[in-house]
């Protein structure tokens, strides 16, 4: 969700803006523009639609020479997408250029006052209206406009700003939205996202909220809101370009659907010591397991439906009581929360603004808060009591899909954990059930045997209008992330349903043709969803049966295609019938030409409300 870039150095800004353009386009956009420091005058070249549009306009409009610049990708929030809604914005007198991710919430009363003050308002944007305020302030140093500027400002933002006045430097700032200054030779950069500075250098600071950042060629100037001098830790990025590259791979969800063995195993091993988990370093004492009242897990999107799958393991592991619930909802429904209970979040990006504000929720009501983030130093990383990182790499494509298993595997480590310290189960328990997540990586890599299986079963089902997952227990729960990802990414209309709810109503939308997906990977469930499967073929309903039940067969009674999954205990088994749910969403994508990678309105880090 919009992306930015700036550089300054000794190279040509465009192409370096543009690679890191690139690199961002996975946040998801609908427009993009660059601005640079021309000869001692600002250039904005920006357009509605994809990045290569607004290389061919630099194309057409250059040869530029500028060695200093910001560059961004929209994703319209305020204002249709357009070529003049899309960033940077320039100030009324032309002399400073802004890019800005995130949501001003008082810009209406600022666009107001800016007008009383003999502005013109340009764009529908909120964003806007802070070029003109840094206009307003500036009196010859771009670090005390941009703290008067950001004091006007309510609501979420990064922004970095070049001006023609004071030329070859960028200043940035934050504010519950992520940053980072990449930190080069005698050249530096800032952007959202880690890959976009990957081709320049590994080195980076991740700039704190409310921090200014002045950057120059030669160095970087750090201070606080009070304009005291902050020396910034520089970290280096452990993993290389390649890692956020196709790799020979058509799309980079297939590559990452193929990296879970690989994410599952790196997440795991390290915290297992004897066979057992070992989480108190990262927070997790038995001392807090065995006093925890209730546990609350919130999280979006599929990260929620990893929590959801967590909620089961927990409970049925550690017998505590486990909440799981939409982080958008969290924070509004003054949830019963307090020092005596542990709240889990969970979340790839760590920077979802709705997590990061139940989180904050959490925090404020005195409960110890655990991050289960996949990026380094994210904001719900540094915010949480502790964090379990999820070691599954870059993630490039909008459909999570290794972040999600890693996701699982973290959880099913704090079950076992929970387990023993409540005594709920035996030590001989826990080393079964954790030889158990031990082999995860190696059943995953079995599983994504039926790759060709799903694709020809997407062949068969990629023109349905409405598909129904359903299953009971763990397999409901696994479920309700199939059907995200098939309708995320293909388009299609498509319901999770708990099987024996079926009946209650839904079940009425099934007529001859409807393809019904249906999981029955927990053993004690399977002959109660195989009656629910045969209610739904009874109505001609087209049933591709997921199980791992060696006695079920292609049956014509039960199903018309059976995909076998490895056997393991019930409560991992989402870990491995996730896995032919996301070759089949994949693709069904693939053969409807839906842009798997960067699907139609969605965005990966979603940083506004
Ligand atoms: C967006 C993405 C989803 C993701 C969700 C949570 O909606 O499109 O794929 O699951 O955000 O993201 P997070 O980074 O917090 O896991």
């Amino acid at each position: 969700m919009c992306g930015i870039v700036g550089y300054v150095g000794a190279k040509q800004a465009v192409p370096v803006l543009l690679q890191g353009l690139y690199k961002l386009e996975y946040r998801g956009y609908d427009s993009a523009g660059v601005a640079l420091l021309e000869q001692g005058a600002l250039r904005v070249i920006k357009t509605r639609g994809r990045i290569k549009n607004l290389e061919e306009l630099t194309r057409q409009q250059g040869p530029f020479s500028a060695t200093c610049g910001i560059g961004h990708t929209r994703w319209a929030t305020h204002g249709e997408p357009s070529d003049i809604n899309a960033h940077p914005h320039v100030s009324g007198n032309g002399r400073v250029a802004l890019v800005h991710n995130g949501i001003i919430e008082n810009y209406l009363e600022l666009r107001e006052m800016l007008k009383k003050a003999g502005f013109t308002i340009q764009t529908q944007t909120d964003s806007e209206v802070v070029a003109h305020l840094f206009q307003m302030h500036y009196r010859g140093d771009v670090v005390q406009a941009l703290r008067e500027t950001v004091k006007h400002l309510r609501g979420s933002y990064a922004l970095g700003v070049i001006t023609a006045d004071a030329p070859d430097q960028l200043v940035c700032t934050r504010r519950d939205n992520p940053l980072i200054i990449g930190v080069g030779e005698g050249e530096n950069m800032i952007a959202s996202d880690i890959p976009a500075i990957l081709a320049l250098t590994k080195r980076y600071i991740v700039l704190s909220d409310n921090q200014i950042a002045r950057i120059t060629a030669g160095g970087v100037e750090v201070t606080d809101e009070l304009g005291t001098p902050v020396e910034p830790r520089v970290e280096t990025v452990t993993w290389d370009v390649a890692a956020a590259e196709k790799g020979g791979y058509e799309h980079f969800m297939m590559k990452e659907i193929f990296e879970q063995p690989k994410a599952v195993r790196d997440t795991i091993a390290p915290r297992l010591r004897d066979g057992l988990p070992a989480l108190e370093e990262e927070g997790l004492s038995d001392e807090l397991f065995r006093n925890v009242r209730n546990i609350h897990i919130t999280a979006c999107g599929s990260a929620l439906h990893a929590g959801l799958v967590g909620k089961q393991v927990i409970e049925r592991l550690a017998r505590v009581p486990v909440m799981a619930q939409v982080a958008s909802e969290f924070r509004y429904c003054d949830p019963i929360i307090g020092p005596e209970d542990l709240c889990i979040v969970i979340s790839q990006s760590g920077e979802t603004a709705d997590t990061l504000a139940a989180l904050r929720e959490a925090k404020r009501k005195g409960a110890k808060v655990i991050a289960i983030v996949n990026v380094v130093s994210s904001s719900a990383a540094r915010e949480a009591d502790g964090v379990l990182y999820t070691w599954a790499g870059p993630e490039i494509a909008v459909a999570t899909t290794k972040a999600y298993s890693a996701q699982l595997a973290a959880l099913y480590l704090i079950a076992v954990r929970a387990g023993m310290a409540r005594g709920t189960l035996s030590r001989q328990q826990a080393l079964d059930i954790c030889a158990h997540i031990a082999g995860l990586p190696r059943q995953i890599e079995e599983t994504l045997a039926c790759r060709a299986q799903m694709q020809h079963l997407a062949s068969l089902y990629a023109n349905r209008h409405s598909v129904f997952f359903i299953g009971r227990g763990t397999d409901h729960t696994a479920c309700q992330e199939a059907s995200l990802k098939l309708k995320e990414i293909s388009y299609v209309h498509s319901e999770a349903y708990a099987a024996g709810e079926l009946k209650h109503g839904t079940i009425s939308l099934i007529e001859p043709g409807t393809l019904v997906v249906a999981l029955a990977c927990e053993p004690a469930l399977v002959e109660k969803t195989v009656s629910n499967i045969k209610a739904v073929k009874a109505r001609g309903a087209s049933v591709i049966l997921v199980t791992n039940d060696d006695a079920l067969r292609e049956d014509p009674e039960i199903c018309d295609h059976l995909v076998r999954v490895p056997r393991c205990p019930a409560v991992l088994s989402p870990s491995l019938s996730i896995v032919p749910m996301q070759l089949l969403a994949y693709y069904v994508s693939v053969m409807r030409g839906c842009d798997v990678d960067k699907p139609r309105n969605l965005a990966k880090s979603v940083t506004v409300e």
